[in-house]
């Protein structure tokens, strides 16, 4: 059976441009990425998961073969209801490797008919990370080319919005 189509999963808190190369490349083996977006209010994300699912698709919108949805709970169970058996992670450096192998063995354990895939960025963005940008974006610093333009300016306005003034 050839399989069609691959979930990606990920915070994407937010989207960076290594996101983007490693859908980008997804695209080249399969004929639908379904970018799945994690809500979870534990990590207390930077962005809503609304505002997560918006800039992916936004990004995308000239691209039909990518979907972006949310999702919570299991994501094996989420790889099935949307009808794929592959889920696809990016692999930066040998430092993401025991988390993702982790994560994988464990899917595995899981859901046995489903896979993941392990693919490279381009090596201009090995060294990037959500993490990271929003660090750099709140200290003030440049994130132009680490993300898409929109995204760069919704980092701006998340991270300057002028504090509430309390009340006394
Ligand atoms: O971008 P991230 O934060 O590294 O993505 C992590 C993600 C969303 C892929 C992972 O946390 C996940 O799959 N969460 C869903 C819950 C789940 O299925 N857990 C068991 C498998 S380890």
């Amino acid at each position: 059976m050839l399989e069609t189509r691959a979930v990606y999963p990920g915070s994407f808190d937010p989207i960076t441009n290594g996101h983007v190369d490693i859908i980008e490349r997804g695209l080249r083996v399969f004929n639908r990425i379904i970018v799945a977006v994690l809500e979870n209010p534990k990590k207390r994300p930077l962005f809503t998961t609304k505002e997560r699912v918006r800039m992916i698709q936004d990004i995308f919108a000239s691209k039909k073969e990518v979907e972006v949805r949310a999702f919570d709970g299991l994501l094996v169970d989420f790889a099935r209801a949307r009808g794929t058996h592959v889920v696809i992670r990016g692999l930066r450096a040998i430092s993401d490797f025991e988390y993702e192998f982790q994560m994988a063995l464990m899917n595995r354990s899981l859901a046995p008919d489903i896979e993941t895939f392990f693919m490279m960025p381009s090596v201009n963005y090995s060294f990037l990370s959500s993490n990271l940008v929003r660090e750099v974006a709140a200290l003030g610093g440049s994130v132009e080319g680490l993300v898409p333009e929109p995204v760069a300016r919704k980092l701006g306005d998340k991270v300057n919005r002028p504090k509430k003034v309390q009340n006394p």
